[in-house]
Order: structure tokens, then sequence, then C-alpha cells
């Protein structure tokens, strides 16, 4: 059995630089001399913040391991595993291993999201596993924050870096008190620059959750192109508007946007049925336009109520293209009624029309902690963007943008 030691302050969050210098300590107390700490760091900005103050409490102690799993963003132009290396210069021991065919051999071709999720994670603990012995470490220290802790134990989530069977003595959680805008203002406090600080969330199985179903080479190279057109097209829609990539307020600790990521999905439909024609009914009456509504093949996540549980559910998602303009007000009310009315839980509008064996599906969203979310609809960037993926993701077909709300989607699509 590994014992679990996480961390709890003597008082609610004070002041970035005394929850640091508590952390230091608290490492510092369950770390012995003869101890070897193995973190594994994923480049977002809980496992980084532990990774510098690991640094700083136990400098010798430390195994600092950054797997690349293949399902890794571009950052700025750049492989994610050099930006890693080269932010993390002076941390001693860091590790970066590329593992991707390992994990393209474990998780291509499977189509439950779920299973997905579960080979994602068993690959991720073996691998971890291993170099833990290779490196002799018995003690293992992650970035878990609060939110992930309560999201597990509501069932909301298969968490990858929460209730691993790992072969450790002892797993170190110093950020366990912590919500993610209060490890932001911790990261600044160490050091950290802002594109880690400040950085969006990213899941630990990465894009493997955004190449919704079966997973090959084409579709995982089409959904990495078109997330890195997304994240910079919506940054750069920010910072010619607000004059940042995105907003930052400090009153409630909220970055805006949330979450934006692209979603690769196939282009199959499945049989039109009545209730479809009950939705484009509906949405005509609304917007005064034709409509055509259609339910894709692939199923997405969303999150169902047993009475104060959360479960994750899959049900197919529902597509929809409107004749001309609509506005954010009725698209934002059309994502919500949709699925309380008909089942669904993912509904996304189609931006640009086209031919192709992939659909890609923009995700842009608004949320404080992640346990609620609502979309960002119609920017007005979403033109060139979805032209941009077109131009440039062979066999992209129509772009879509997502107009649902958390609950009852989830924010990512697996
Ligand atoms: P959902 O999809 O449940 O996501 O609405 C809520 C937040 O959690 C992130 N997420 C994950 N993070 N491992 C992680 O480290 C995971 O398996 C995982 N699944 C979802 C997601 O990006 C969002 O911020």
């Amino acid at each position: 059995m590994t014992q679990q030691v996480i961390a709890s302050f003597s008082k609610e969050f004070a002041t970035p630089q005394k929850t640091v210098e508590e952390m230091i300590e608290f490492i510092g107390e369950n770390v012995k001399p003869k101890d070897k700490v193995l973190i594994a760091l994923s480049g977002g900005v809980d496992s980084s913040t532990v990774t510098s103050l690991a640094s700083r409490a136990i400098p010798n102690a430390i195994y600092p391991i950054f797997i690349d799993t293949g399902y890794m963003r571009i950052m700025n132009g750049r492989k994610e595993a050099d930006v890693i290396a080269e932010v993390f210069k002076d941390v001693p021991n860091l590790i970066v291993l590329d593992e991707s065919e390992t994990f393209y051999n474990k998780t291509f071709g499977i189509k439950d999201g779920n299973e997905k999720r579960k080979a994602f994670r068993s690959t991720y603990d073996s691998v971890l596993n291993r170099e833990a012995k290779r490196l002799g470490c018995n003690i293992h220290m992650d970035g878990t924050i609060r939110p992930d802790i309560v999201e597990t134990k509501k069932g909301l989530k298969e968490q990858s870096n929460v209730g691993n069977v790992l072969l450790f003595e002892k797993k170190i959680e110093p950020l366990a008190p912590l919500y993610k805008h209060q490890v932001r203002k911790c990261a600044e406090a160490v050091g950290l620059p802002e594109e880690i600080a400040y950085r969006q969330p990213f899941p630990g199985p990465g894009l493997s959750l955004r190449t919704v179903e079966e997973i090959g080479r084409e579709k995982l190279e089409v959904e990495r192109k078109a997330n890195d057109i997304v994240e910079r097209g919506v940054e750069r829609f920010f910072k010619e508007t607000y004059g940042k990539p995105f907003l930052y307020d400090e009153l409630t600790g909220e970055r805006i946007p949330f979450q934006y990521f692209a979603v690769t999905l196939d282009n199959s439909l499945q049989s039109k049925n009545k209730d479809e024609r009950e939705i484009e009914r509906y949405v005509k009456s609304l917007t005064k336009k034709d409509t055509m509504a259609v339910t894709l093949e692939n199923k997405s996540t969303g999150v169902a109520y047993k009475g104060e549980e959360m479960e994750r559910i899959y049900t197919p998602v529902l597509a929809l293209h409107i004749d001309g303009e609509v506005s954010s007000l009725i698209l934002t009310h059309l994502g919500k009624v949709i699925p309380q009315k008909f089942g669904y839980s993912r509904v996304i509008h189609e931006i640009q029309n086209g031919n192709g064996k992939f659909f890609v599906s923009i995700q842009n969203i608004k949320s404080l902690n992640a346990v609620t979310s609502e979309s960002i609809v119609n920017l007005p960037a979403y033109r060139n963007i979805a032209g941009e993926i077109r131009e440039k993701c062979s066999g992209v077909g129509a772009v879509f943008q997502d107009i649902s709300s958390k609950p009852p989607a989830t924010i990512e699509y697996e």
C-alpha cells in the first residue's frame, strides 16, 4: 500500500509567498535524506509548480520526469518536450522521455472513450513504474489539486493523476488544498514564466481525449495541427482586442477563456429520426432560418446526476446546420435547451461547410473551476480559424463551434 501524504495549511490561502514557504517546509518534512522522489512533470501549471517547489526544498532528492506521450500540443511552433527542457534546464536530474510509440501501440484503434482513458492510464502508470524502478525512487510527488480529488470522488473523472496503482512507498501531494487560481499565484511566486503559470489546463491523456473514438496517425496529425490553429487564432484575437492573449480577472481568479482547443470527429452520420425533425422545427421557430439537425455516430461525454453523485455518460453528438447568421444569444440558448429536451449532451453548430472524412469542432469555454462551464460562441475569429483548419489539415470537411454548457456536456469530449 502506498502511504498518501496530503498537504494542509495552517490557514486558508494567506498569500502566495506564505503558501509557497509552507509547501517547501511540508515537502522537506516528508522526505528523509535517503529518499528518492519521482515527479511526473506534465508541463501544466500544477506539476510545474511542484517541480519548482521540490527543487528548492529537496534539490538532491528529486527526479522530475517529463513523459512525451505523443498526445502533447505544439507550443508556439515548438515541440512541448523541447520547451519543457528549456524552462526547467536548471532543475537537477530532469529526464525528458519520448514514449509516443508506447502510447500509440496501446491506444490506437480504441473506440470507447472510457476504455481509451483506462488504456492511457495503465500505459502511463507502467512507464512511470518502470522509470521509478530504474532510478530507485521510493516516493512519488504530483500536482494533484483540490478539484481533481473532488471530481474523482464523485466518479466524474478517470483521472490520469489520481488513484494510480503505483509501486511507491509514499505519494506526496503538496498542492492538494489548492484551487487552480491559487496554484497560478504560487507558480508566479516561485518564478515560473507566464506561459507556464497562466497556461490553460491540459488533461493528462492530452489530445487522445480530443481525437474522438478510434485514433490513427492521420487523425491525430489533423487534431494536433487543428488544435494549434485554434490556440493561436483565439490568442491572436484576444491580443488584438484586449492587448493580451487572454484576460485574467484578479478579483475572481478567472482566466478568460478558461480553455480553448480543437476536437477531431469522424464525418459519419447516423440515420435521421423524428427527434431531429422536431429539433429542426424548434430551431427554425426561434431563428426563422432553415435548419438541418443530424446525429453523429461519434459519442462524446456528458455528466448525469444520480442524486448528489455525478456520472460520466457517453451520448451521440448533435450537429446543427443553420442557414445564415444566428445570434450568440440564440445559439447559447439552443445549447442549453436541446440537451434538456432531447437527451443529447453535446451540441455543435456548423461554421464552415465542406467535404472530408473528418469534422473539427472548436471548443472555447468560460469557467471558473472546470466544474461548470459555458461555451464562448460566435467569436469573430472563428471564421478565419475554420478557414485555416480546412486549408492546412487535409481530410477536414466541416468545422463547427461547440455551443454546449457543462452540465450536461463536459469540457473534454471523452
Ligand atoms: P471535464 O471534461 O470533466 O474536464 O469537464 C474538467 C477539467 O479537467 C480536465 N481533465 C483532466 N485533467 N486528467 C487531467 O489531468 C484527466 O484525465 C482529465 N480529464 C479532464 C479538463 O481539461 C478540464 O479542465
